[in-house]
């Protein structure tokens, strides 16, 4: 199986790519970014193309020349950016997904496409969001994330082309920032409590949003993919949760660990407004019944392993 990653560099990215390459062998997976830093561990440990995931026609030429079946397209926006630069994150979010599932049906490729939780809006029902319900999402991100998943959902039924995907929540990870996103505190707070013992957060104490740790949002990028396509009554767009918390909840976990830590709030009024906008927890149901989904993570023991990882770092 040859893969081609886009956005390769990104958060997602850089832990994906080498979860690839040991799960199917460096050499047949290639990784890409438009970023030209390409020197970290997912550039060097494998073939890597400079790649505008926009550009259709050199995507193309990439795909031909190694023989790839399968696309992870990661290169998107996230939602704090696309609301700064929403005519960019049209440009880049959509124009991108569709350079990708051209390629993909001349190509014959299969598709991974990261939705979120920022496909939900103000009239989703809160908690417990099921998988097929109300989104008409107020944020750009969200916008693109709904049209996306359209999209995807389009290519499969017209043309046969083999697009799966899930409904990421925040991400939260240790190797590689996220980039502009409204759950991005929740990452933030464990890089501040292992250098100063105290986190000023831009949302509010409790503000509830669905998180998951990087290795089980690996886990579900690459078993929706290889899930028994018999079996997938959805093909894209699956609700995927691991916790849901707080804040407040979250700074609570981090003192059993470093009992001084501090929490103070300054609320970002655009990132508050997004948040509020998003459901508090996620029902996963379709993804457990139909393909296996089940993480392995929870808050106490993500809190555990993160401020490990970045305390032993230092
Ligand atoms: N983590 C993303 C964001 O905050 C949500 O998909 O934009």
């Amino acid at each position: 199986m040859k893969i081609l990653v886009t956005g390769a560099l990104g958060q997602l990215g850089s832990e994906l790519v080498p979860a690839l390459r040991s799960l199917y062998g460096a050499s047949n997976v290639v990784a890409s970014d438009v970023r030209a830093d390409a020197n970290q561990e997912v550039a060097t440990s494998g073939p890597f193309e400079p790649l505008d995931a926009r550009d259709g026609v050199a995507m193309g030429d990439i795909v031909r020349r190694h023989g790839i079946r399968r696309i992870y397209h990661l290169a998107a926006l996230l939602s704090a950016v696309a609301e700064r630069e929403p005519q960019r994150a049209w440009d880049i979010n959509m124009n991108a997904l569709f350079a990708v599932l051209e390629v993909a049906r001349e190509n014959s490729c299969s598709v991974f496409t990261p939705s979120s939780i920022g496909a939900f809006g103000p009239n989703t029902p809160k908690d417990y969001t099921p998988q097929d319900t109300i989104q008409r999402p107020t944020s750009m991100y969200g916008v693109t994330k709904v049209a996306g998943e359209l999209m995807c959902d389009y290519y499969s039924r017209k043309y046969g082309t083999d697009t799966r995907g899930v409904r990421y929540p925040g991400i939260i990870s240790n190797k590689t920032l996220p980039g502009g996103g409204t759950t991005d505190y929740a990452v933030e707070i464990y890089y501040a409590a292992v250098e100063s013992a105290r986190y000023d957060c831009f949302l509010s104490g409790n503000t509830y949003l669905d998180m998951i740790y990087m290795p089980d949002a690996v886990k579900a990028a690459i078993d929706v993919m290889e899930a028994d396509p018999a079996k997938l009554r959805h093909r894209n767009a699956f609700n995927v949760t691991a916790m849901s918390f707080c804040p407040e909840e979250q700074a609570a976990y981090i003192r059993k660990h470093i009992p001084d830590f501090e929490i103070t709030y300054t609320i970002d009024p655009v990132r508050q407004s997004i948040a509020d906008s998003w459901p508090n927890s996620l029902e996963d149901y379709a993804a457990r019944v139909e393909w296996g989904w089940s993480p392995e993570h929870d808050l106490e023991t993500m809190t555990a392993d993160m401020l490990n990882v970045l305390s032993t770092r230092r």
